[in-house]
């Protein structure tokens, strides 16, 4: 097998979806390695958990930097001298500016818990049950200039329920987020994803799909 592909994770929360990534490359047929955890939050659970994977981690402090574009030139420097390939966003609660997506140009990823284009921005789990969706989910998607707007990798939906709070709502999703991310990292790093405008296409392999319903993979 060759060498796992050297991939950075920028987080400021908890982390559950960087633990969901660093469980999956711990397997040592998983094609990636998380080679830098990098957080605007230096005491977020994300840097816990990285420390307690024994992964490099790096903070990145907006209010050191005089503007947006310098901040992310300094986070640009520190995720290339680990010479990683993939950027993902787990929980990352900036908007990152051109300087960062032309430095990792269609290589960096988030997971967004809507399926977009619905709900993006904060909350979207709150928003879907405010405005009493039916089936909600989940994104997997490229990071443009936008907010939760870049072309669309994979998605997971799940059911809302009537009797749903949004907690309930939220741990359905975040579970279905810990399945899609790290599947769509493999197929990022394996090269198996293209780009034709919006339309995203990935080399499917046996029994794989990038559309998710309530765990089932669908086929079509
Ligand atoms: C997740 O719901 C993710 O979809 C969103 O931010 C949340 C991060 O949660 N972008 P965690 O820090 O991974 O637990």
């Amino acid at each position: 097998m060759n060498e796992p592909v050297p991939v950075a994770v920028v987080a400021s929360g908890g982390g559950t979806n960087l633990q969901a990534l660093i469980d999956a490359c711990s397997d040592p047929a998983f094609p990636a390695s998380i080679a830098v955890v990098l957080s605007n939050r230096p005491k977020s659970g994300a840097i816990e958990r990285a420390k307690r994977a024994g992964i490099r981690t790096e903070a990145v402090l907006r209010r050191e930097f005089p503007s947006r574009e310098e901040f992310d030139a300094e986070t640009v420097r520190r995720l290339r001298a680990y010479g990683v390939q993939w950027v993902v966003l787990a929980g990352y609660m900036r908007l990152i500016t051109p300087v960062f997506l032309c430095a990792f140009p269609n290589r960096v990823l988030n997971i967004h818990p809507s399926l977009l284009p619905a709900f993006p921005g904060l909350n979207a789990q709150a928003q879907a049950h405010a405005y009493g969706v039916r089936i909600a989910g989940c994104t997997v998607h490229f990071v443009d200039e936008g907010a939760d707007s870049g072309p669309i990798i994979a998605q997971a939906a799940v059911p809302a329920l009537a009797t749903d709070s949004v907690e309930d709502l939220q741990q359905r999703i975040l579970a279905q987020e810990h399945r899609l991310l790290p599947t769509c990292l493999r197929w990022a790093v394996e090269n198996r994803i293209s780009l034709d405008g919006r339309r995203v296409r990935v080399a499917l392999g046996p029994g794989e799909s990038s559309m998710i319903w309530d765990g089932q993979a669908i086929h079509g």
